[in-house]
């Protein structure tokens, strides 16, 4: 955590100076995992801050977990209310041209564009992107908890344009990261933005909080060590690592509709992955 922080904002994991271990999981928003890195796509970055240095073990990522954040390559959610999203998604797991039609129908046309602009993200490199948690979390606790949305970006503003080949490898954005931090370390910002206002919605997550009228506050910084990351050791952990908004401090518990939806939903997805994984016996 950065230095000084302002009383406003030191909650939780946010203490002036302190620092956590930490694992960074970035993925794909696309299922298919064949699908080439050069089609457009939204990307993630789910954070898992620890309480003590823990092996690349998911056991053991699970028993130290303190607080998880979870962010995406874009704004805004393209769904406005849990409902939504379950229609969408209905219409998804079925094949064929009434798919085509039901997006719309079910997003509406702000929420479509917002899918579209959100799937249609090409980028050269995970580390030099920026993601957004889109949705809020309180920050505090009781009578004087105040709304905040979260934000990381590059602590050096890099050029993201993907690779101008043309074909890029299917797997280019692992290359650039693997890239990266076979050379050197790397750094991203964390960031605190705090709701200023009624038009600010908390329930709705298709509207975004403008950051002209609430800007994004500088409160932490996360040091990716140089590295190799790329082994089976540490990919079989990645498969099997959990991340859930709902890991959290009473201080940055998640708020708003989707959040709630969430909370049930991840804890059942990650424990089919884990069932499939075989790491776990299927119930
Ligand atoms: C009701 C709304 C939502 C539903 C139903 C939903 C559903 C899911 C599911 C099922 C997973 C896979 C979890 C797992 O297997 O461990 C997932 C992962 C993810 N979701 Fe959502 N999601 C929702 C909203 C959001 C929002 C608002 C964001 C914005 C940040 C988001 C970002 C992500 C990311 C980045 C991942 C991958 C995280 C990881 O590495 O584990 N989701 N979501």
């Amino acid at each position: 955590m950065l230095d000084d922080l302002p009383k406003s904002l030191s909650q939780g994991v946010f203490q002036s100076g302190k620092s956590y271990p930490a694992w960074v999981r970035f993925s794909n928003g696309n299922p298919d995992p064949g699908r080439p890195d050069i089609k457009g796509d939204a990307r993630g970055m789910a954070i898992k801050l620890l309480s003590s240095p823990a092996e690349a073990d998911w056991q053991s990522a699970a028993q130290t977990t303190m607080q998880d954040f979870i962010l995406i390559s874009h704004p805004v959610f393209f769904a406005k209310a849990p409902e939504t999203y379950v229609g969408v998604h209905r219409h998804l797991s079925s094949d064929g041209f009434w798919t085509i039609l039901a997006i719309p129908f079910h997003l509406g046309l702000k929420g479509s564009l917002i899918a579209l602009e959100m799937t249609d993200k090409q980028i050269a490199n995970p580390l030099y992107t920026r993601y957004w948690s889109e949705v809020p979390f309180q920050l505090g606790k009781g009578q004087n908890r105040k709304a905040v949305k979260y934000s990381t970006r590059p602590c050096t503003a890099r050029a993201n344009e993907p690779p101008d080949d043309s074909e890029p490898g299917d797997d280019y954005l692992r290359e650039a990261m693997k890239t990266t931090l076979d050379q050197s370390a790397s750094c991203m910002e964390f960031l605190v933005q705090l709701r200023a206002g009624d038009e600010m919605s908390v329930e709705n997550s298709m509207i975004e909080w403008k950051e002209e009228q609430a800007p994004f506050i500088p409160v932490a910084r996360i040091h990716f060590p140089k590295q190799t990351f790329d082994t089976f050791a540490q990919n079989t952990f990645c498969e099997n690592v959990a991340f859930n908004p709902w890991n959290s401090l009473p201080e940055h518990e998640p708020l708003g509709a989707m959040n709630r939806m969430r909370k049930v939903i991840y804890e059942r997805t990650s424990k089919v992955r884990r069932e499939m994984n075989s790491v776990v016996p299927a119930q």
